[in-house]
């Protein structure tokens, strides 16, 4: 049963009103979809009052039957509480596959959420920062009993916040949680070096901080095009003999790129180890 009104009309709950929640309602609304479409369920009267008066939706303070007779859950809690979220939900949903559940947080993996809410169509995101100001990239992975529909409303979903990227294997997460979930920090901290560095060497706190935050936009900018591999942008603003290379060369000699791998690692392994914890949880539980 669906209950939107069209393919490209579905109606949606999202279950935690949060940061995530807030940039994907932004998306949504900023670009026309009608706030009769979206729902949210959050404790906090703040929040609910915040969201209602800002995008016109109608906000829960639990979930109810008007707020689970949607075609798309939307997961936004931390992944702390899922346990508790997933338990709240269950009593409300039929064994009906709608809605299809889409969730955001890391570390929870399909099998939990499929144990938990029954056999229905459920794609795990893995969204990034930038989505706040709609320049994300979200992966997605999804279990079997996603059908073309449900494919296109969850890449309607994450797109209005970014670019969407599709897994085969939801074991590629982690990796994913250590390039573009954690990415966004590496090149916070890049900046921030470099503001620093600036500061040291004599520049003004305001000066530093324009020079390396829109150094950091135009190479993000240049990147995003796609017309040219980092590696070969780098190349070109790499003169032989020039300052360019002499700086790259004190990276080098650091072992640049070994420690940026050294990063990918930990921060993979500590995504599996956070995963596993979150898989022990449920079953405790029950
Ligand atoms: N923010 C990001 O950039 C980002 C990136 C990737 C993934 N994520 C994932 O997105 C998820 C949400 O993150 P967030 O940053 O949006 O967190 P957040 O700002 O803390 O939002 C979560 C919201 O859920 C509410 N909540 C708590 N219990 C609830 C319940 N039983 N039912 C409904 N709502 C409940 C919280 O209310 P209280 O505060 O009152 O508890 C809070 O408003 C997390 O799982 C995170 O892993 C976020």
């Amino acid at each position: 049963m669906l209950y939107n009104r069209g393919m490209h009309a579905y109606t949606m709950t999202f279950v935690g009103g949060g940061h995530m929640a807030s940039a994907l309602i932004g998306g949504l609304i900023g670009s026309d979809v009608s706030p009769e479409r979206v729902q949210v369920v959050d404790p906090s009267a703040e929040r609910r009052e915040l969201l209602a008066t800002k995008w016109g939706i109608s906000a829960h303070a639990a979930l109810d039957e008007t707020a689970t007779q949607v075609d798309v859950l939307i997961l936004a809690v931390k992944p702390q509480i899922m346990p508790e979220v997933l338990a709240q939900i269950r009593p409300h949903l039929s064994n009906d596959p709608c809605p299809m559940i889409i969730s955001v947080a890391s570390g929870i993996n399909l099998h939990a959420i499929e144990t938990a809410l029954g056999p229905r169509p459920v794609v795990r995101t893995m969204p990034n920062t930038p989505a706040l100001v709609g320049a994300g990239i979200t992966a997605l992975v999804s279990n079997e009993a996603l059908e073309d529909t449900h494919r296109q409303w969850a890449n309607d979903l994450m797109g209005r916040v970014g670019e969407c990227v599709w897994l085969d294997d939801e074991a590629d997460i982690d990796l994913v949680t250590a390039i573009s979930g954690s990415g966004p920090a590496y090149f916070f901290a890049l900046t921030e070096h470099l503001v620093t560095s600036a500061i040291q060497h004599g520049l003004s706190p305001t000066i530093a901080e324009q020079l390396a935050h829109q150094t950091a936009h135009g190479a993000g900018q240049m990147l995003k095009t796609r017309e040219a591999s980092a590696a070969l942008l780098r190349q070109q603003v790499t003169s032989p003999g020039g300052t360019t290379e002499a700086a790259l060369n004190v990276l080098n000699q650091n072992q640049f790129a070994q420690i940026v791998d050294e990063a990918v690692s930990a921060a993979q392994a500590r995504s599996q180890a956070l995963g596993a914890q979150n898989a022990e949880q449920p079953s405790k539980e029950s």
